[in-house]
């Protein structure tokens, strides 16, 4: 699907620029699927969704895997509305799937502090997964407080609060195909 960032960009006079356009998260998701497809050759991992911000993400990259591959999905809290963390890390939704004995990929949307990851990390790991590996589209790295790995990285980008493709602020914006930047 082909979008006009431009456009859309004007035509909200709260969204101060696009950071990374929809083409270019097109390219690189695509990217990220044929690399995970191809680790992942000949297993039949586990896509754990973090939802919400991360839906728009997983969407594109399922359709981008050539490799087989299950997806279920998560709800986590740790932002409350506004743009500061609350640092209460809360599960509002759990997997289906036993995920004991397989390989699995936690889909985020951003890692920022690296506090909800590391809490995931540490609860999923207590489940007994083969392998566990983090596939994140942006990475605010500057802004961490707790080391989490990552495996699959979309973007590295400055500490700015970001929105669109999936990220929200006050639940809107997530519809739209860019990552922006607000006005302050
Ligand atoms: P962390 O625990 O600080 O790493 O925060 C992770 C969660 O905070 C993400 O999954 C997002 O839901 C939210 N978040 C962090 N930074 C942003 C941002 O720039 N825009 C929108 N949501 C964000």
């Amino acid at each position: 699907m082909q979008y006009d960032d431009a456009d859309i960009c004007q035509r909200d006079p709260l969204i101060e620029r696009v950071l990374i356009g929809s083409d270019e998260i097109q390219r690189r998701v695509q990217q990220l699927g044929t690399e995970i497809s191809r680790d992942y050759a000949g297993s039949t991992p586990v896509l754990v969704n973090i939802l919400k911000g991360a839906f728009v993400f997983l969407a594109d990259l399922t359709r981008g895997m050539s490799a087989p591959h299950e997806i279920d999905f998560m709800a986590i809290s740790s932002y409350h509305g506004g743009t500061q963390s609350t640092g209460v890390v809360k599960i509002e939704k759990d997997l289906k799937t036993d995920i004991t004995g397989r390989d699995v990929i936690i889909v985020e949307d951003i890692v920022d502090t690296g506090l909800t990851l590391s809490h995931l990390l540490d609860l999923l790991q207590t489940r007994g997964p083969r392998s566990l590996r983090v596939c994140t589209l942006l990475d605010k790295s500057s802004r961490r407080q707790k080391e989490v790995p990552i495996h699959y990285r979309g973007f590295e980008i400055p500490d700015e609060f970001v929105i669109g493709y999936g990220l929200d602020y006050d639940e809107k914006y997530r519809n739209l195909p860019f990552i922006g930047v607000l006005k302050p």
